[in-house]
């Protein structure tokens, strides 16, 4: 069993590079049959976590799009503190536009909660939500996930963007903290 050390705590494999990829490629498909080059929306990256997911993603898009980005902060070590801190404001003007935003993870849903209001106050015209992975467990809002590449149960992982204390985002598969 490979197991990695991240910061002061230790990983186990638990979602290898080959299923991140093989479910980004399905999620890309669903979005393809959704847009076509006349809704030419905006996908909204969520940094720092979603960078390697928007990067796979993006690969696979096939109609007229542009970029932006964004930057919050919820977290601290392996808790949520509950408090979302606009750490880089949007990057491009989203008024009267489709956006699609790029998440890392959904876990209790504030972050992306967070996010609708933002879009919402700078005149987004629709919004869609996409994300590499979900914790539905732990979901306390209704807002609809549009795109959920991968669900899992509650447990904190790292990897493919995901970090621990900003630590371990660059591994190319996921891991999950390992207990013993
Ligand atoms: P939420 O606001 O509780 O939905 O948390 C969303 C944010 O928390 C994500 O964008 C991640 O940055 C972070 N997060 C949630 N769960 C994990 C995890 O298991 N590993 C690493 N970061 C996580
Ligand atoms: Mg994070």
């Amino acid at each position: 069993m490979e197991r990695i050390k991240v910061h002061d705590k230790y990983f186990k494999i638990f979602i290898p590079n080959s299923q991140i990829e093989e479910a980004i490629k399905k999620t890309a498909e669903k979005i393809n049959n959704d847009f076509s080059d006349e809704d030419c929306p905006i996908f909204l990256s969520v940094l720092t976590g979603s960078f390697m997911f928007t990067a796979s993603l993006m690969k696979e898009i096939k109609f007229e799009c542009e970029m932006a980005f964004i930057k919050l902060s919820s977290y601290s070590g392996t808790q949520s503190t509950g408090t979302i801190k606009q750490v880089m404001g949007l990057t491009k003007d989203v008024k009267g536009r489709k956006v699609i935003i790029i998440e890392d993870i959904v876990d209790t849903g504030k972050t992306i909660m967070a996010l609708l209001k933002i879009l919402e106050n700078a005149g987004a015209a629709d919004v869609k939500i996409c994300t590499l992975i979900h914790k539905p467990d732990s979901y306390k809002e209704k807002a609809k996930l549009d795109y959920v590449a991968i669900n899992i149960p509650n447990d904190f992982i790292v990897g493919y963007g995901l970090d621990y204390d900003e630590y371990g985002r660059q591994y190319k598969d996921i891991y999950v903290l390992d207990q013993d």
